[in-house]
């Protein structure tokens, strides 16, 4: 969603900025814009850079709808900027236009705002500040926040922001110009992340780190109801109050080709490709032979508490509710523990009963999603303890939540996301393990579980080693405009994440349904131009995927099996087979996926679609 970034120090700042919305582009926006402050004479006549001038100064802001080359294009090659801000915006009040665009400028043009978030009571705000005289020159709610800090402004710029922000309902992640300030940036945070990155005599302020890992990897995670305000020589936050607040610096721990696409042609075919290893990472050192159990330490729960645990709940929001489905249901069967998984966006407003002995966890590849943050926040306000399961390390869920799992998948930059799923299934079979040999799974049974979990990286693998196999299937149906995915038991929730995956890139309509469930409605759909892909394993449920895989045949409906290798009776069936490698039933969700996103992948290139950035979507949905 919606991206931040701003600098101040000796470079210029305009290349720096546009570098930088470049690296947030994959959050998903409409429209992008910069503003950077341009030392008036005042400043050349002498003065220590960040030292308010009192004239001289001057702001340009620049935004454009599209992408950031559009904006590129328009942005004057010889622009200096001494310091400045930058923002993706992904439209919620008011269209997708240049006026809307963001940096916006209070009425006199001296101050410049980008914001991430809603401003709830923008209405009322605006209509006080319109009686007053106030011009706005967009529809959107972020322009009141610089004709407030206008009001307030009586030289110190931090001041004023402060006591603007004591009116604002809602969410916000902002960062503050002032023509007269060079060389400073003042950042609030309430609910919309934003990072101070600690360069050599400069710094930086980004909604995500990706914006400035190019030129530092000291980081500094702000706090809602924190200010920061940095200059070249350094940053100081403080409360709303004025209290001030002692912030560590974090290393971020990943390399800048990690964000880079290499030899692929986008990030989402590198990201499916880096799946043996990623996978192998989020296992990594959490494996315990001796104890044929795993290690999660960061759970920060003690044994007894574990071991206590009545009930599980995940709280999820889309490709990461599909992975908590998938671990809710392993809970269940191999540590007989009641689990389920909750939609984020649901479970916060049906007033969820909150039981003692209830382990709740909430699974979000970003760590931002606004869903998912409210929910746990409920859940915790009710006194539940609530656990992460993320990938972005310091995000929000993350350090909000009592403890949990990071995944370790590495930054994620397709919006459709693939290598965070199988990872977050990773990091729940360990926690699965962990559980059920505190109950009554053996040891052995718990060493072959072991096993099973450290072939999964080879077995994916082998299955990407079909890429050319996947790329003819895809191709042979993407013109279809409708498509089921269909699957049971631990298959149910990889059919739904099928059809997600198809529906997100290639913009075909697919649904995901339990394959029982079609003779229930969807079956009325299938003709000969509607292709089923039918998930299915050699585990207990076989005979009765089979079944439903003939019903749909019987209708005239091409099939396409995603099945286990050498199964002929599946394979003899289905108009198109594919089989992944043949393993521990409990395991193929790692292994059946990946055709399943190979095979979007290929239908939105046989498309010509927007592969990494599709349409609408947004990677980190940051309002909701
Ligand atoms: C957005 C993304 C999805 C993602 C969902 C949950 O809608 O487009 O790909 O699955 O948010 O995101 P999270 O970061 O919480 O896993």
């Amino acid at each position: 969603m919606c991206g931040i970034v701003g600098y101040v120090g000796p470079r210029r700042a305009t290349p720096i900025l546009l570098e930088g919305l470049k690296r947030l582009e994959y959050r998903g926006y409409d429209s992008a814009g910069i503003a950077v402050g341009l030392a008036g004479s005042a400043s050349e006549e002498g003065g220590a850079k960040g030292a308010p001038k009192a004239s001289g100064n001057r702001l340009q802001v620049i935004k454009k709808i599209g992408k950031i080359a559009a904006l590129r294009a328009v942005v004057p090659k010889d622009l200096p900027g001494d310091w400045g801000i930058g923002h993706t915006r992904w439209a919620t009040h008011g269209g997708v236009t240049d006026a809307n665009a963001h940096p916006h400028l209070d009425a006199s043009g001296k101050i410049a705002v980008v914001h991430n978030g809603i401003i709830e009571n923008y209405r009322p705000l605006r209509e006080m500040l319109e009686k007053d005289g106030v011009r706005f020159a967009s529809e959107t709610d972020t322009e009141v926040i610089p004709n407030l800090i206008a009001r307030y402004y009586e030289g110190d710029l931090e001041a004023a922001v402060k006591a603007a922000l004591g009116h604002f309902e809602g969410t916000y992640g902002i960062a503050v110009i002032h023509a007269d300030h060079p060389g400073l940036i003042v950042g609030a945070r309430n609910g919309s992340p934003l990072v101070v990155g600690v360069g050599e005599g400069e710094m930086l302020l980004a909604s995500d780190v990706t914006a400035m890992i190019s030129h530092t990897r000291q980081v500094v995670y702000l706090n809602d109801g924190e200010v920061v305000v940095i200059e070249p020589s350094g940053y100081r936050t403080t409360g709303r109050d004025d209290r001030p607040v002692d912030k560590k610096v974090d290393q971020v721990t990943w390399e800048l080709n990690n964000i880079e696409k290499g030899d692929y042609p986008c990030y989402m075919e590198k990201e499916i490709f880096e799946q043996p290893e990623s996978i192998a990472r989020a296992l990594s050192g959490r494996i315990d032979r001796e104890t044929a159990s795993a290690k999660l330490g960061g759970l920060n729960l003690d044994k007894r508490r574990l071991r206590e645990v009545g009930r599980v709940h995940v709280i999820a929001a889309g490709t990461s509710w599909h992975a908590g489905l998938v671990g809710a249901g392993l809970l269940e069967s191999l540590a007989r523990i009641p689990a389920s998984a909750e939609l984020a966006s649901e479970l916060r407003y049906r007033n969820p009963v909150v039981e003692k002995d209830s382990l709740w966890f909430a699974v979000s590849q970003s760590g931002e999603t606004a869903d998912t943050l409210y929910a746990m926040r409920e859940i915790q306000r009710k006194g539940g303890t609530v656990l992460g399961v993320c990938n972005v390390v310091g995000s929000t869920i993350a350090r909000e939540s009592e403890g949990g799992v990071y995944v370790h998948s590495g930054p994620e930059i397709a919006v459709a996301s693939t290598k965070a799923f199988t990872s977050q299934l990773a990091a729940l079979y360990l926690f699965t393990l962990q559980q059920a040999r505190m109950r009554d799974l053996s040891m052995e049974e718990g060493l072959r579980f072991i096993e099973a979990l450290e072939a999964v990286p080879g077995a994916v693998k082998k299955v990407l080693g079909g890429r050319d196999e996947l790329q003819r299937i895809a191709k042979k149906y993407s013109h279809a405009t409708d498509f089921l995915f269909l699957g049971r038991g631990l298959m149910y929730p990889i059919a739904l994440e099928g059809a997600l995956k198809l529906k997100e890139i290639s913009y075909i309509h697919a649904e995901g349904y339990a394959s029982g469930e079609i003779k229930h409605g969807p079956i009325a759909l299938v003709s000969p131009e509607v292709p089923s892909v039918f998930v299915v394993p050699d585990d207990g449920l076989r005979e009765k995927t089979i079944s439903n895989m003939r019903e749909i045949k019987a209708r005239g409906g091409p099939v396409i099996a995603i099945g286990v290798e050498g199964d002929g009776e599946v394979a003899s069936i289905a108009d198109d087979f594919f089989g992944v490698p043949k393993g521990d039933p409990r395991f193929y969700p790692f292994t059946m996926i990946v055709p399943l996103q190979l095979i979007a992948y290929f239908c939105a290139l046989e498309l010509g679609r927007d592969v990494d950035q599709p349409r609408n979507l947004a990677k980190s949905v940051t309002v909701e």
